[in-house]
C-alpha cells in the first residue's frame, strides 16, 4: 500500500479516515490484552492501538515486533478517550485503530535506546550516527539547519546577491590556516590544497564585476577541532564592491534580524555595539567578549602605586575585577584560581575584602570612593606585563561567571569588534597576519609599514555573539603596491610573492573595485540559534574532536599502488 500520511502529521482533522503510515516502531505496550504500538517517522510519533490483539489475524507479528523495526500500518483514525489524551505529543489527541500491519525491515539489537533521550557516549553516537540522527533532539537540529540555510539564501537573493560556487581544490597559498594538501597524480611532486575559504576567489569575483556575491561554502582547515571547530565546516561567505565597513556590518545585522525573528521570535535591536580591539582587550581581556555580563576589568595601576604589597606597587600593570556581593566564590575556588594563574605564568591572584581594610589603607580609600566598594564585594587583583595580565583576567572573568552561575540579563548580546591589529607575532616570533594578508590597513597607519608594522591596525570587523566569534571580515587591499608591502612584511621574498600570489597581484592591476566582505561560521550560527554548546550537534556527520570519524573509520590506510601512482612514500 502507498503511504497516505506521515505518522507525525495525523491529527483530529483525520478522524474517521483510513490511513496508511510507514516508519519505525518507537514503543510497544501491552495493557491487558490491548496492544499499543507507537510508530515514528520524520514528522513525529503516532499511537496505533490493537484491541484483543491475541485473537487478531496479525497476532504472531504483533507479539514478535520490536522497537526500531520498520513497519507499515493501516487503520482508521479516531479520537483518544478523554483520559488518555497526551498533551505532550503533537498527535496526542488521536490514535490509529490498526487493521493491517506488515514488517518491512527487522533490526539487530540496538547499541543504544532511541526512543528515550538518554545520555550516550559521544563516540558511540558517532559510530552509529544514522541511529543517533533518528533521535528527535538531533534530527530536529538538522531540520532547523535546513530552514536556516533557506532563510539565509532567501535573504541574500532578496538583497540582490548572486550565489557563485568557487573551487574547493585550489592552489596552496601560505599565511592562513593549515591546509590539507592533495597530491597531484598528473603533476609529479606537485600539490593542490583544499580551500580554507573562498577568500581569493570572492575577491576575483569583485574584480570580475559581480558586485554582490554570497555562498554557503564548505571550508577545510587542518586544525585541532574543538567544540566550536571542525576540520570541515560551512561558511556564509559574502563579498561586495563599492562599500565600506558600516555597510557590511548593517547587512549582517539585517540578516540576523530575520534569523532571530524567524527562528526565536526575538527582535534584535540595531545597530549593535562596536568595540575596538584595544577596548575589548583592555575591558574584557579578550577579542571575543561576552557582554551579557558586567565584571569588567579595571586598570588599577595608579591606585596600587600606593599599595603596601610590593609586587603590586612595582608591577608595570595592575588590573582587577570587582565581584559585587560575591558570597558564592569560596576560598577553595579562589585558591584554585590563584594556582591556575601561577601555572599560566602569572603571579597569582590577590583578593581584597572590605573587612581587611587595614591590609592596604590607601588602596581601600580609593576603592570605596571611586568604585563604591561595599561589604561583601570582592576585588580580585593581578599584576604583571599588561597584555598577559589582561588575558589572564579575561580567563578569570569567564571563570567567575561559571562559578557564580551568574544569569545574564539578556539572552543574546551581539557586538562588533573592529580595528584589529593588521599583524601579530606567532609562537616562533615571526610576523603573521591577524586575519589574512588581503586585509586593508587603516589609511593613517600605512606609514608604519616601514617603522612599526606591529602597531598597524586593520579595516577589519568581527561579529561576536555571547562570547563566540561568529564571523569576521574586512575591507580588502586593492593597491598592488600595498598588497606587495604586506607580503614583504610577512617575510616573503620577491620570488615567493611572484610564485604564490603573482596571479592575484596581476588581477589587482586590471581595474580592481574597492571591495570588502565577511564570512560567518554557519555551523556556529546554527548552534547559537538552537542553544547548542557544540557545533557537532548541528552537523549531520561531524568528526570527533580527534578528527577521527568512527562511523566510516576514517582516516584509513590506502593501497600501496595508490600511493605509488601519487609518487608518495610513507616513512615509518
Ligand atoms: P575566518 O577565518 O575568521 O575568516 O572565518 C570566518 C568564520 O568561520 C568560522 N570558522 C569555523 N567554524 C567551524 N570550524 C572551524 N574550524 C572554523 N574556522 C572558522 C568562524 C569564523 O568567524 N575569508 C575570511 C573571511 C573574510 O575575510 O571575509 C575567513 O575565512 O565562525
Amino acid at each position: 500500500m502507498k503511504r497516505t500520511i506521515y505518522a507525525g502529521n495525523v491529527s483530529v482533522e483525520h478522524v474517521g479516515e483510513n490511513v496508511t503510515i510507514k516508519g519505525w516502531v518507537q514503543k510497544i505496550r501491552n495493557h491487558g490484552g490491548v496492544l499499543f504500538v507507537d510508530v515514528r517517522d520524520r514528522e513525529g510519533v503516532v499511537q496505533t492501538v490493537w484491541p484483543d490483539f491475541f485473537n487478531s489475524i496479525h497476532a504472531d507479528l504483533l507479539v514478535a515486533i520490536k522497537p526500531e523495526e520498520v513497519v507499515e500500518i493501516s487503520g482508521s483514525v479516531r479520537r483518544r478517550p478523554e483520559e488518555s489524551v497526551n498533551h505532550q505529543m503533537k498527535t496526542g489527541e488521536v490514535e490509529i485503530l490498526g487493521s493491517d500491519i506488515i514488517r518491512i525491515s527487522s533490526t539487530l539489537p540496538l547499541p543504544f535506546e532511541i526512543s528515550r533521550e538518554i545520555q550516550v557516549k559521544e563516540s558511540l553516537r558517532m559510530k552509529y550516527r544514522y541511529l543517533d540522527l533518528r533521535r528527535e533532539s538531533l534530527s530536529k537540529n538538522i531540520f532547523f539547519r535546513s530552514k536556516i540555510s533557506k532563510l539565509v539564501r532567501d535573504f541574500f537573493h532578496r538583497n540582490g546577491f548572486i550565489e557563485v560556487e568557487t573551487p574547493l581544490i585550489v592552489k596552496y597559498t601560505p599565511g592562513g590556516a593549515r591546509n590539507f594538501l592533495i597530491p597531484s597524480r598528473l603533476f609529479t611532486g606537485k600539490f593542490f590544497a583544499l580551500a580554507e575559504s573562498p577568500q581569493i576567489y570572492k575577491q576575483l569575483l569583485m574584480i570580475a564585476n559581480f558586485d554582490k556575491y554570497f555562498q554557503l561554502s564548505k571550508c577545510f582547515r587542518d586544525e585541532d577541532p574543538r567544540s566550536d571547530r571542525q576540520i570541515e565546516f560551512t561558511q556564509i561567505d559574502v563579498e561586495m564592491s563599492f562599500i565600506d565597513e558600516l555597510e557590511v556590518m548593517r547587512l549582517i545585522e539585517d540578516l540576523f534580524y530575520v534569523l532571530w525573528k524567524e527562528i526565536l521570535n526575538i527582535e534584535l535591536v540595531q545597530p549593535y555595539k562596536i568595540l575596538t580591539y584595544h577596548e575589548a582587550i583592555c575591558r574584557y581581556g579578550t577579542d571575543k567578549p561576552d557582554l551579557r555580563f558586567g565584571l569588567e576589568i579595571e586598570d588599577l595601576t595608579s591606585i596600587f602605586q600606593h599599595s603596601t604589597f610590593q609586587y603590586l606597587r612595582e608591577a608595570s600593570f595592575v588590573g582587577g575585577i570587582i565581584c559585587r556581593k560575591a558570597s558564592k566564590i569560596s576560598r577553595k575556588y579562589l585558591q584554585g584560581y590563584d594556582e591556575f594563574i601561577k601555572s599560566q605564568g602569572g603571579k597569582g591572584v590577590k583578593v581584597f575584602k572590605l573587612d581587611e581594610e587595614e591590609k592596604d589603607p590607601e588602596v581601600f580609600k580609593v576603592l570605596k570612593t571611586k568604585y563604591y566598594f561595599q561589604p561583601g564585594d570582592l576585588l580580585l587583583v593581578m599584576g604583571g606585563e599588561k597584555f598577559h595580565s589582561l588575558e589572564l583576567l579575561g580567563l578569570l572573568r569567564k571563570n567567575i561567571i561559571e562559578v557564580e552561575n551568574i544569569i545574564p540579563d539578556k539572552e543574546f548580546e551581539l557586538v562588533w569588534v573592529v580595528d584589529f591589529p593588521l599583524f601579530e607575532l606567532n609562537n616562533e616570533g615571526n610576523i603573521t597576519s591577524k586575519h589574512h594578508p588581503f586585509t586593508s590597513p587603516l589609511v593613517e597607519d600605512i606609514p608604519l609599514f616601514s617603522t612599526n608594522p606591529l602597531m598597524m591596525r586593520a579595516r577589519s570587523y568581527d561579529i561576536v555573539v555571547n562570547g563566540v566569534e561568529l564571523g569576521g571580515g574586512s575591507i580588502r587591499i586593492i593597491s598592488r603596491d600595498i598588497q606587495q608591502e604586506v607580503f614583504k612584511t610577512l617575510g616573503l621574498s620577491d620570488k615567493d610573492i611572484e610564485e604564490k600570489f603573482g596571479f592575484l597581484l596581476k588581477a589587482l592591476s586590471f581595474g580592481a573595485p574597492p571591495h570588502g566582505g565577511i564570512a560567518l561560521g554557519f555551523d556556529r550560527l546554527v548552534a547559537i540559534l538552537l542553544g547548542e554548546e557544540s557545533i557537532r550537534e548541528v552537523i549531520a556527520f561531524p568528526k570527533m574532536t580527534s578528527t577521527y570519524d568512527p562511523l566510516t573509520d576514517a582516516p584509513s590506510e590506502v593501497e600501496y599502488q595508490q600511493l605509488k601512482n601519487l609518487h608518495i612514500k610513507v616513512e615509518e
